[in-house]
């Protein structure tokens, strides 16, 4: 009966929203942002924001709205923004205050400290208008308490039935990990029980209001337990149903970089995607200076990846969150970061820039990389124009529908020196040897035609492809990426003298997702269909 439900959500939701799919997806650019961190209020005073204080700063909804040009113009085509429920407001805690919006009270209600259900629909709005997706980060394993014992009447989930019964956390014993509860005892964070059919019809419910209210086109799930809930030790049901009720495509925080346990949960009885942190620790230790410049561990993981995840192309990638220090802290050549900020944009997956990272910030982990994002002055920094040409690079590839998303990324060539990366009739060639001029160079084999001409998008800069389909790129200018693409296939790109596609929307589907959303079908049909999921829902019990 479970997965008759989970059937019919699966047909239904997405038909009446015209919800965004993990296909859609698969094409977007996403661009993380903490509420709190990302604009004042235009009227506000420029507090000063002391992020090792972990307090409130004053972001608001409205205020990101009023500032996407800064995203848009960098090419962006989604955001996602920190959770949007009410939060704990009581006394100040051993760990500040819920400023970040990951310390859930009452799920029902949206967090007024930054701004209200109007402000945010006009967020999602505005993003619909500019072709944008709207993802939101939802908390879904636990609330937050000061206490092991609180009064659950302010949640959302008011029996204690509904919640695992405290116990502190013995890591290592997998029951204790699966069901007692993270946090300390200056901060719980009480664990519901997700295989409570309550908590899960609950949470259905709950999250396709969410979605439909503030028409939200993709989730992000806040994964503090997910090593030890899915897929082996907890109802691998969960997911799937919550997932099918919200109708949108999920992706979740594995925060595991072993790469046999992350790809368990991606998949049908589990989630569309997952932010990939297995290749992120793989990523650090080819690039980071000082690190082990281990590139060979990069096309071992992208192999890896294609036996064990189910779909590659749609995880996360990313080299900076809320959770890591930023890349500038642990790596001192700014050059490391380009290089490997190549490798999120041109190999296989949706990339993720967390906001500041465009601004080369430096802050270490949790407080210090949820740094306001306004003394940068939004400045069109060298970060800023990489990342502009990797995403308008990136659209161009694909809106050009040659195929270029779904050919699965592969490693050409690794040396002492770098690797060169090919997707599609892309070839990347990356270095891990930093910003110094070396004499050294990088032969990389490709399948190009002796003779012909690539152009680095990067630089302009042309290079022949030589016997064999060899391709040198020489470092006596320092070890910047190079993205090479036949220049036959750079009409119409805009870059490097050529002409930009004068169309706006190409009539491509994945980028245009948006676009159609607002198209509502016949409410008779919609009523008949709910009450249809009711009973079912009801019988599964
Ligand atoms: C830190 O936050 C507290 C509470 O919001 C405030 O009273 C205090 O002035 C802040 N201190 C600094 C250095 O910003
Ligand atoms: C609670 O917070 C205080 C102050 O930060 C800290 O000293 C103490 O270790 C914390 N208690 C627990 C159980 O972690
Ligand atoms: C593991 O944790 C569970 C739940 O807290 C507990 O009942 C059990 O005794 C623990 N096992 C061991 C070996 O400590
Ligand atoms: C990764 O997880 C798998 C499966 O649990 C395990 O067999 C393997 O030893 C782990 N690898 C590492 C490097 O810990
Ligand atoms: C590089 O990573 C691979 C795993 O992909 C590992 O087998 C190898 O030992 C690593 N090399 C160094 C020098 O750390
Ligand atoms: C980190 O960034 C801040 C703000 O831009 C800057 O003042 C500081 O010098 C940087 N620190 C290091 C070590 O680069
Ligand atoms: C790393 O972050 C810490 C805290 O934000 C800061 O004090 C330190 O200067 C940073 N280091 C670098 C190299 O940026
Ligand atoms: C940033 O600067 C570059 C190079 O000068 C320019 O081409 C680009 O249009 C600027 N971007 C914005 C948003 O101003
Ligand atoms: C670079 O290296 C090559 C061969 O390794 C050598 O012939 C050449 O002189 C070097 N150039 C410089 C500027 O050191
Ligand atoms: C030609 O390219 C292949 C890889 O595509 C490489 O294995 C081989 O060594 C190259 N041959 C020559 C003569 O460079």
């Amino acid at each position: 009966m479970q997965r008759l439900v989970r059937i019919i959500w699966a047909f239904y939701v997405p038909w009446i929203v015209g919800a965004a799919t993990a296909e859609q997806w698969r094409s977007r650019s996403i661009y993380q942002i903490i509420t709190d961190r990302y604009a004042l209020p235009s009227n506000a005073e420029s507090t000063k924001c002391n992020t090792g204080n972990q307090t409130w700063c004053g972001g608001t909804w409205n205020a990101i709205r009023e500032n996407l040009d800064y995203v848009q113009n960098a090419g962006f085509t989604a955001i996602w923004i920190s959770p949007v429920s009410q939060n704990y407001e009581g006394p100040r805690t051993a760990y500040g205050d819920a400023y970040h919006g990951y310390w859930i009270a009452d799920a029902t209600k949206l967090n007024d400290r930054f701004g209200s259900a109007d402000d945010l629909k006009a967020l999602s709005a505005e993003l619909h208008k500019r072709g944008m997706y709207l993802m939101v980060d939802v908390v879904v394993n636990n609330v937050m308490a000061t206490s092991t014992t609180p009064d659950l009447s302010p949640y959302m989930f008011k029996e204690q039935s509904q919640y695992h019964p405290y116990c502190p956390i013995q890591w290592g014993n997998t029951t204790s990990e699966q069901d007692c509860w993270l946090g300390d005892t200056n901060v719980t964070l009480p664990d519901l029980d997700t295989q409570n059919p309550s908590v899960v019809s609950g949470y259905s419910l709950w999250i396709k209001e969410l979605v439909e209210e503030y028409q939200i086109d993709g989730l992000r799930i806040d994964g503090e337990h997910f090593m030890t809930r899915i897929p082996r030790h907890v109802n691998t049901d969960f997911w799937p149903i919550f997932c099918g009720a919200a109708g949108v495509f999920c992706i979740g925080e594995v925060f595991d970089g072993n790469i046999t346990q992350a790809a368990q949960y991606q998949g049908p009885n589990a989630l569309d995607s997952i932010l990939n942190y297995p290749m992120y620790g793989v990523l650090v230790d080819a690039f980071a200076i000082p690190g082990a410049r281990n590139v060979s561990a990069v096309a071992d993981t992208i192999a890896q990846s294609r036996k064990l995840f189910k779909d590659p192309g749609l995880l996360g990638n990313f080299l900076e969150d809320q959770d890591v220090p930023r890349w500038a802290n642990f790596s001192v050549d700014p050059q490391t970061l380009y290089n490997a900020m190549v490798f999120t944009f041109m190999s296989d997956g949706i990339p993720i820039v967390y906001y500041g990272q465009e601004q080369g910030f430096n802050g270490s982990g949790d407080p210090w990389n949820r740094e306001p994002l306004w003394p940068s002055g939004y400045a069109n920094s060298s970060i800023y124009q990489l990342v502009t040409s990797l995403n308008k690079f990136r659209n161009f590839l694909i809106a050009g529908n040659t195929g270029w998303l779904h050919s699965p990324a592969q490693v050409l060539t690794t040396s002492p020196y770098g690797l060169g990366l090919m997707k599609g009739d892309v070839v990347s060639i990356l270095t891990t040897i930093g910003s110094p001029p070396q004499n050294v160079s990088l032969a990389v084999y490709t399948p190009f035609r002796e003779e012909s001409a690539t152009t680095d998008i990067l630089t302009c800069k042309q290079y022949a492809v030589g016997s064999n389909g060899t391709i040198v790129v020489s470092y006596e200018k320092g070890g910047r990426p190079t993205i090479l693409i036949p220049d036959k296939l750079l009409a119409n790109s805009g870059f490097c003298g050529y002409e930009p596609q004068v169309a706006v929307f190409t009539g491509n589907a994945a980028l245009s997702g948006a676009v159609g959303r607002s198209m509502r079908s016949g409410i008779t049909t919609e009523f008949a269909l709910l009450f249809l999921i009711g009973i079912c829902t009801f019988l599964a019990m």
